[in-house]
C-alpha cells in the first residue's frame, strides 16, 4: 500500500498547497451550503491509494495514471503532492438537471415522493444548491493543481452554464476566462423540445493565470494549406492584401499614406486604411508583393508564409466548434467496445483538439499532465494517447473515476477497456516504438480502498 506515494513526488511543504485566498469584489453566487461545501475543499484527506496491478499495464514505466474513487479525496490527495503541476485539465461533470435525480453519484438524492398515490405530483423545484456544492469544492481543488501557465475546460449545458461561470469568475478570477466554446453537439432535430430544440452545449476555458497561458493554436485545414500556392526561395506562400478590409469609424492617420509603386507612381490606401504603419513597411519592405489588377492599378500585398519560422503555420482557433458529435463519441466507443451502453460519451476528437491548441513545451523534459477528474468512459485518456502518437509529445493523462452506481453499466471496466483498446490499437501502429514510445503505451491503477 501506498501513501500518495504513487507519483514518486514529494509532498510540497503546507504553505505551498493553501487555497487562496478567495478574491474579494465582484458578484458571487450564493446558495444553502455553500460554506460547508467550500470547506470540503480545504478538508485534510488522510485515504490511502493502493496499486492496482491486474488493471495496470506495463506498471514499471507508466507514466499515466488511472485513479478509482470519489474525486474529492483524490483531488485532495493529489494536492498534496501535484499542487500548480497540472498543466491541463478536462472535465465533464455530471450535468445539472435541477431536479435532484442522480446525476452524481455519491450526491444520490431521490425526489419527495406525492403524499398520497391519488395526489397530483406537484411540479418539481428547481433545486442547484446540490449540485453546485458538489462541483464548487472540486473546482476550488482543480486550481489548486493547475500550473501557473494552466488551463481547465470544462463541458455544460446551457442548463448550467450561467451558475458554472459565476463559480469559475469567483474562483479563477473573471479576468482569467480565456473563452467559452460553443460546441454543435448534434445536427439532428430530436423530439420533445415545444420551443428549442437543444444542439450545441458549451466548453467554458479558464486560465490560473491569463498572462502565462500560452496561445492556444491548431493545424490549419488541408483547403486553407492549398491556398499557399505561390513559392519562392524561402518556400510556399500566399498574397493578403495590405489594404485593411472591412470599415473602421475613426481611421488611424498614421496608418493612412501612399505607398511608391515599383513604376515610381504612388499608391493611395484603396480602403480606409494600410494594416502597416510606415515604419512597419520600411522595415519589413521585403515581404511586399506588388500587382497590377484587371484596370491597370497597383494593388500592395504582403507575403504570408507557410513556414514563417521553420514550422508549419498554425491558426488561431475559434469559438464555434462542429467537427464531431455526440453520434460521433457513441460510434467511437461502441467501435473500441462492442456493446458498451453510456449515454452521450464525449468524442475523443473533440478534447484531443481542445488539448492540441495548448503548445508543448519549450523544455522537452517540462512535464505535461492533463488531468480529467469525471473521467467516464476515459476519452480524454485516449485524446492524450493519440494527441502523442500523432505529435511525439509526451503529455500524460491522470484519470479519476469513481465507482460507478449506475446499474446499466461498469462505467470503471469501460474507461480501463477504452484504454487497453487504444493502447493496443496504437501499439500495432508502432510495433517498433522506441522506447519513448513504450512508455507512452502503458499505464498504472490505484484506488482508494474503502470508498
Ligand atoms: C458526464 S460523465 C463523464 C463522461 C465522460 N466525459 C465520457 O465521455 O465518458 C461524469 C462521470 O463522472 C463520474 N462521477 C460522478 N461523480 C463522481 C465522483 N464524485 N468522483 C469520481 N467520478 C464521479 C460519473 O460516474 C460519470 O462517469
Amino acid at each position: 500500500m501506498v501513501s500518495t506515494g504513487f507519483s514518486g513526488r514529494r509532498p510540497l511543504p503546507r504553505e505551498e498547497t493553501a487555497l487562496n485566498t478567495p478574491p474579494t469584489g465582484g458578484v458571487f453566487l450564493d446558495w444553502p451550503g455553500k460554506s460547508r461545501a467550500r470547506s470540503l475543499a480545504e478538508k485534510p484527506e488522510k485515504g490511502l491509494l493502493e496499486p492496482v496491478a491486474e488493471k495496470s499495464v506495463n506498471p514499471q514505466r507508466a507514466p499515466h495514471l488511472f485513479l478509482e474513487g470519489d474525486n474529492l479525496r483524490i483531488l485532495r490527495l493529489l494536492k498534496k503532492e501535484y499542487a500548480r503541476s497540472i498543466s491541463a485539465i478536462y472535465i465533464d461533470p455530471p450535468y445539472n438537471t435541477g431536479t435532484s435525480l442522480a446525476y452524481f453519484d455519491r450526491y444520490y438524492r431521490r425526489q419527495p415522493t406525492p403524499r398520497s398515490p391519488d395526489a397530483p405530483a406537484a411540479p418539481l423545484r428547481r433545486d442547484d444548491s446540490p449540485w453546485l456544492s458538489f462541483i464548487y469544492p472540486r473546482l476550488i481543488l482543480a486550481r489548486e493543481l493547475l500550473r501557473e501557465d494552466g488551463v481547465i475546460f470544462v463541458s455544460i449545458d446551457d442548463r448550467a452554464v450561467h451558475h458554472l461561470r459565476y463559480l469559475l469568475d469567483e474562483i479563477f478570477g473573471p479576468e482569467n476566462h480565456a473563452g467559452t466554446v460553443v460546441w454543435r453537439k448534434k445536427v439532428v432535430r430530436g423530439r420533445g423540445h415545444r420551443h428549442l430544440i437543444p444542439q450545441t452545449e458549451y466548453i467554458v476555458v479558464y486560465a490560473r493565470s491569463i498572462r502565462l497561458l500560452r496561445p492556444f493554436s491548431e493545424p490549419l485545414s488541408p483547403e486553407m494549406i492549398s491556398e499557399y500556392r505561390l513559392s519562392d526561395d524561402r518556400g510556399p506562400y500566399k498574397l493578403i492584401p495590405l489594404a485593411k478590409s472591412g470599415t473602421a469609424h475613426s481611421p488611424r492617420p498614421n496608418l493612412v499614406y501612399p505607398i511608391e509603386a515599383p513604376d515610381g507612381t504612388m499608391i493611395p490606401c484603396p480602403t480606409h486604411q494600410w494594416r502597416w504603419s510606415q515604419q512597419t513597411l520600411l522595415s519589413r519592405k521585403d515581404e511586399l508583393e506588388f500587382r497590377k489588377n484587371r484596370r491597370g492599378e497597383w494593388v500592395v500585398y504582403t507575403r504570408q508564409r507557410l513556414y514563417p519560422d521553420g514550422h508549419l503555420r498554425r491558426k488561431t482557433p475559434v469559438s464555434l466548434y462542429d467537427r464531431v458529435s455526440t453520434t460521433d463519441g457513441t460510434r467511437e466507443l461502441k467501435n473500441l467496445c462492442p456493446g458498451a451502453v453510456f449515454d452521450f460519451p464525449k468524442p475523443a476528437r473533440l478534447i484531443r483538439d481542445l488539448i492540441g491548441w495548448l503548445p508543448l513545451p519549450e523544455d522537452p523534459e517540462q512535464e505535461t499532465l492533463v488531468l480529467d477528474f469525471f473521467a467516464g468512459t476515459c476519452p480524454s485518456a485516449q485524446a492524450v494517447l493519440e494527441l502523442n502518437h500523432a505529435d511525439g509529445g509526451h503529455r500524460k493523462f491522470i484519470m479519476v473515476q469513481d465507482t460507478p452506481v449506475d446499474g446499466r453499466t461498469n462505467i470503471l471496466e469501460l474507461g480501463h477497456q477504452r484504454i487497453r483498446r487504444v493502447l493496443s490499437l496504437l501499439g500495432e501502429l508502432t510495433p517498433h516504438a522506441p522506447d519513448g514510445d513504450f512508455d507512452n503505451l502503458s499505464y498504472r491503477t490505484f484506488r482508494l480502498p474503502d470508498d
